[in-house]
């Protein structure tokens, strides 16, 4: 008569018999290993640790409000109507994932630098400074106005924050706000104001005019 195949347990003194040691473990908590507001050390990059936490908050500040304008943009794709629906629709969503590449890169500069970034809806809800838009839908002047408004709070305190990192010291930082956040805005708000020029859309404003003048 064959013999069974000795069991694993048997073999392995680290496994206990009749336990299922692959078993996942789960409802676990512990305390948080870094408290939010706080900077690891981080000798090799050579910035002192309250230029960090300086360069950290404002950039939770950056982060916050550009969270607010990519979804902004994200209600604006999904509410837009009317004649330039289609329009609109596309280029509110490739202003929406501009702004999310923005954020993954202000949210991993902030841990590179030691800090937390936030993270959650409810933190940046708090932390923001782009005013809530109503739940509602409205119309397209409104909402290419809420979205102009909200890259204006951006551009604004983003020119500060790269005055203070270069006066700081931390051209990874000024660089982040030029070259990535301060350019995209800019671009946006090209793209986006100039929808709000009051152009004719079927007939020429002063047709009349130049009917008389070639008679
Ligand atoms: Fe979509």
């Amino acid at each position: 008569m064959a013999k069974r195949p000795a069991s694993n347990s048997a073999n392995n003194p680290t496994i206990t018999p009749g336990k299922i040691s692959a078993q996942p473990r789960f409802h676990q908590s512990a305390r948080e290993i870094q408290q939010f507001g706080t900077v690891t050390s981080m000798q090799p990059l050579q910035l002192d640790e309250p230029v960090r936490l300086e360069m950290t908050e404002q950039l939770n500040l950056l982060l916050a409000d550009t969270m607010t304008l990519r979804d902004l943009y994200k209600k604006s794709h999904w509410q837009v109507s009317g004649p330039t629906f289609y329009q609109l629709h596309l280029l509110f969503d490739k202003h929406y994932n501009e702004q999310s590449e923005l954020v993954d890169t202000i949210a991993e500069r902030i841990q590179l630098l030691g800090g937390i970034s936030i993270a959650m809806a409810h933190d940046v809800a708090e932390t923001t400074r782009i005013p809530r838009p109503p739940k509602g839908r409205e119309e397209v002047p409104v909402q290419l106005s809420r979205l102009l408004d909200a890259h204006q709070i951006i551009i604004e305190n983003v020119r500060g924050l790269a005055e203070l990192a270069n006066k700081l010291g931390d051209p990874g930082t000024n660089d982040l706000a030029v070259s990535n956040v301060l350019r995209t805005n800019e671009l946006q708000v090209w793209f986006v104001s100039e929808h709000l020029v009051n152009e004719p859309l079927v007939e020429a404003s002063d047709r009349g005019e130049a009917v008389k003048k070639s008679a």
